[in-house]
């Protein structure tokens, strides 16, 4: 693989700001400079460097993004705009999307990937992947809601949902619903089954992955080596 396609993959430098570096001699292949990007390197076993900093080579890439509200979960949309363009341009180059949906003014956690296989089995309804949602909603809800939610809420359409784990807070107006499916606007309907309405829904983690509450709305950054552990242990 050429190096400033190693850099550009891993989103260090796009290539031309990378070839000025390397000239500069901020580019090191186990530790000799390289000023010429074009060089074939193993990707696997040569150490690259880019301004001290060691760049790790990973097939895919994976992004954590906590979505704003007013967003569509999606890489192309006619009319509105896409969490894509809360990206960096390049992401788009490198094939990524989002890994399952959020509703337009549904916020919080993300998860984009360029690794089709990993995402399909995320999302796989016999995988039970856990995702979790912080809910705020308009009336407090009625005492069993809890058992109510444990044994399957059945939806407006007759769909009997799968067991989930509602915990409320004290006023019961607001809590956590833990889910392992995802069918459309879900928790809404599963409020309105209940004769409730969601104000607000923000997703707290996904797959073992937890919302970094570092990140201010519309902003990201890259899962750990850990972190992208953790959902490919979610194929198991
Ligand atoms: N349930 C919903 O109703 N909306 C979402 O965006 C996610 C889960």
């Amino acid at each position: 693989m050429r190096i400033d396609k190693l850099l550009s993959e891993c989103a260090v430098a796009a290539r031309r700001e990378a070839a000025g570096v390397a000239r500069r001699g901020g580019v090191l292949c186990n530790g000799e400079p390289v000023r010429d990007l074009s060089r074939h390197i193993d990707p696997e076993r040569d150490k690259i460097t880019y301004l001290g900093r060691e760049v790790v080579y990973r097939p895919f890439t994976f992004v954590m993004l906590n979505k704003p509200t007013g967003y569509v979960s999606a890489t192309d949309d006619p009319g509105l705009p896409t969490v894509m363009e809360l990206l960096p341009p390049e992401h788009k180059k490198m094939g990524l999307f989002p890994v399952g949906r959020l509703d337009r003014d549904t916020t919080g956690l993300m998860i984009l990937t360029n690794d089709g296989a990993l995402a399909h089995s995320l999302l796989s309804p016999k995988k039970h992947v856990e995702k979790v949602y912080f809910f705020t909603c308009a009336e407090p809800l009625r005492d069993g809601a809890e058992d109510m939610f444990r044994e399957g809420v059945t939806l407006g359409d007759g769909y009997e949902c799968k067991s989930a784990v509602l915990a409320l807070a004290d006023d019961r107006t607001s809590g956590t619903v833990t889910l392992t499916e995802g069918k459309y606007h879900q928790i809404k309907r599963m409020m309105g089954a209940m004769g409730n309405r969601i104000t607000s829904l923000c997703r707290v983690s996904f797959g073992g992955i937890e919302l970094d509450g570092s990140l201010p709305p519309g902003g990201w950054r890259y899962l750990t080596a850990e972190e992208e552990n953790i959902l490919r242990g979610e194929r198991k």
